[in-house]
């Protein structure tokens, strides 16, 4: 995925800058249906974020408060990087009485997720579009997220891109500091070199604790175009996961 001017300039002057960020594509047309959902119910489903200097960033002082977005009190899901809603849309339509929040940079992923509520009559999904590492640093209040949901984030495959990759070291504590004592943090790639580094990640993880070898396949997961793009091309679809351990 090659660097775009917008990626380099864009988060100049910013005061929570970011050198390297783990994600290109931003923009992109929206189909009809898509633009139609949008105006349709994004104000009921897209938290309106204040920006920064970036579109996918977050004013400073921004927080939100889940049970207020909600309208309710209940465990609530965070899903990082929540594509086109498949795996999110899924989870809330089976399991009405948890909250899901999704947040995903790439804005016709967000709309499409809002063809997809929309024609199912699902209500308790909340969407961002937002950079999950502001997110989970100052958004979201410490503590407030039962469950962080990882699955197949772009696996930056070149070894000099590495360093874009959203699960590393430095995202542990982000992470950590969201999570409910208790809460479980699950990850899955086809990529095997990102598993294994998800698996070493975890593995050292401050705060947590893990197996220290594969999960079983989360069942909550549905096979996403992702997922079935992996298994296509025969490979193994690796599910990570750690448990935020009680203070
Ligand atoms: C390979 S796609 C997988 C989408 C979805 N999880 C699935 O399994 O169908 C990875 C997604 O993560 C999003 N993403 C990457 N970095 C992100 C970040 N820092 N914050 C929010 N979303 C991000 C991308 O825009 C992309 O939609």
């Amino acid at each position: 995925m090659p660097e775009t001017a917008e990626d380099r300039t864009d988060h100049d002057e910013d005061p929570f800058r970011r050198e390297v960020v783990s994600f290109t594509r931003r923009g992109g047309r929206l189909t009809e249906r898509q633009q139609d959902a949008w105006d349709d119910v994004a104000h009921r489903f897209v938290v309106d974020v204040p920006r920064g200097r970036t579109s996918t960033s977050v004013a400073d002082g921004f927080t939100i408060d889940p049970a207020e977005l909600f309208g309710r009190d209940a465990p609530l899901v965070l899903e990082i990087g929540s594509g086109r809603g498949e795996s999110l849309v899924h989870a809330a339509r089976l399991d009405p009485d948890t909250d899901f929040l999704g947040l995903e940079v790439y804005v016709p992923g967000v709309a499409q997720t809002l063809v997809q509520l929309r024609h199912e009559g699902v209500e308790n999904v909340r969407l961002a579009v937002v950079d999950a590492v502001p997110a989970l640093t100052r958004m979201l209040p410490a503590e407030s997220v039962d469950e962080v949901r990882v699955w197949f984030p772009d696996p930056w495959h070149k070894k000099r891109h590495h360093k874009r990759r959203l699960v590393t070291d430095e995202v542990v504590p982000l992470v950590h500091r969201v999570l409910k004592p208790g809460g479980v943090w699950r990850l899955a790639t086809d990529w095997q070199d990102y598993a294994d580094q998800m698996l070493e990640v975890v593995g050292r993880a401050e705060g947590f604790t893990t197996s220290g070898d594969w999960a079983e396949r989360f069942e909550g997961r549905p096979i996403t175009k992702f997922e079935a793009k992996g298994i296509a091309k025969g490979r193994t679809i690796r599910d990570v996961s750690a448990l935020r351990m009680t203070p």
